[in-house]
C-alpha cells in the first residue's frame, strides 16, 4: 500500500481545480494500492510567508511537514495564474523540508490556452531543489470553463483517463522503488 498526497492547489474554494480534483480523486481511488490523503490548499491552514532558515516552524508547517513526511508521493493538481502556479502552492512547498526528499510527483495542470504547462515546468525545477523526482507524463486541462459536463466527466473523451492512468502507473513505479531505496538506505539530502 503507497500513501500519496494529492494536493489541490487552487487558492479558490470552489473552483475548477475542486471539480478536477473530484474527477482525479475518482480515478485514483480505483487503484486498490493507493491510499490518498487530500489537501486542498484552499482549506488548509498555510503558514505566514516568511519560512524559517532556523527550523523553528509554527504549528501550520509542521502540521503540513507530517503530512508530507508521511507521504510516498505527490500528486499536484494546479492551475496556472500569470504563467505560473499559484502563491499558496510556493507557501505550502516552502514550509516543508527533507519531508519532501527521495519521493515522486506526478502533475495534474490546467488553465486557458497552456493547459497550465508552464506552471508545471516551473514545479519541475522547484522539485528538483527538494530532491523530489518529478515524472514525464502529465494530465493536462485546456480552456478550463468548458472542461467537464454535469457528470464530472471530461468533456473531451476519455484522454484525460487514458493519461491519468499512464501517470499514477509512473507514480507507482517510483513511489514503491524509492519507499524500497529509503528503506534499504536512510537517503540524506
Ligand atoms: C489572475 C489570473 C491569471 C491567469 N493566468 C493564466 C495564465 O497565465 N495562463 C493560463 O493558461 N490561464 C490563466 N488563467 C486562467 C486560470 O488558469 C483558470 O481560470 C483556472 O481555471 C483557474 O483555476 P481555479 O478556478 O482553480 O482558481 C488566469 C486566471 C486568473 C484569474
Amino acid at each position: 500500500m503507497l500513501d500519496i498526497a494529492v494536493i489541490i492547489a487552487s487558492p479558490r474554494e470552489g473552483g475548477v481545480g475542486t471539480t478536477i480534483g473530484r474527477w482525479f480523486l475518482t480515478q485514483a481511488g480505483r487503484r486498490a494500492d493507493l491510499r490518498l490523503d487530500v489537501m486542498e490548499l484552499s482549506r488548509t491552514p498555510l503558514p505566514p510567508a516568511q519560512p524559517s532558515l532556523t527550523g523553528d516552524t509554527g504549528q501550520e508547517a509542521a502540521a503540513l511537514a507530517a503530512r508530507i513526511a508521511a507521504a510516498d508521493g505527490f500528486v499536484v493538481i494546479t492551475p496556472e495564474y500569470n504563467h505560473a502556479y499559484p502563491a499558496c502552492l510556493k507557501l505550502a512547498i516552502d514550509a516543508v523540508r527533507h519531508e519532501w526528499a527521495a519521493k515522486p510527483v506526478g502533475f495534474v495542470s490546467y488553465g486557458g490556452r497552456s493547459g497550465g504547462l508552464r506552471a508545471v515546468e516551473q514545479l519541475r525545477l522547484v522539485f528538483a531543489e527538494l530532491h523530489v523526482v518529478s515524472l514525464r507524463e502529465t494530465v493536462s486541462f485546456h480552456h478550463t470553463p468548458v472542461l467537464f459536463d454535469a457528470e464530472d466527466r471530461p468533456t473531451g473523451g476519455d484522454g484525460a483517463d487514458g493519461a491519468v492512468k499512464i501517470m499514477l502507473d509512473q507514480l507507482i513505479w517510483w513511489a514503491t522503488t524509492l519507499k524500497q531505496g529509503r528503506q534499504a538506505r536512510p537517503y540524506t539530502p
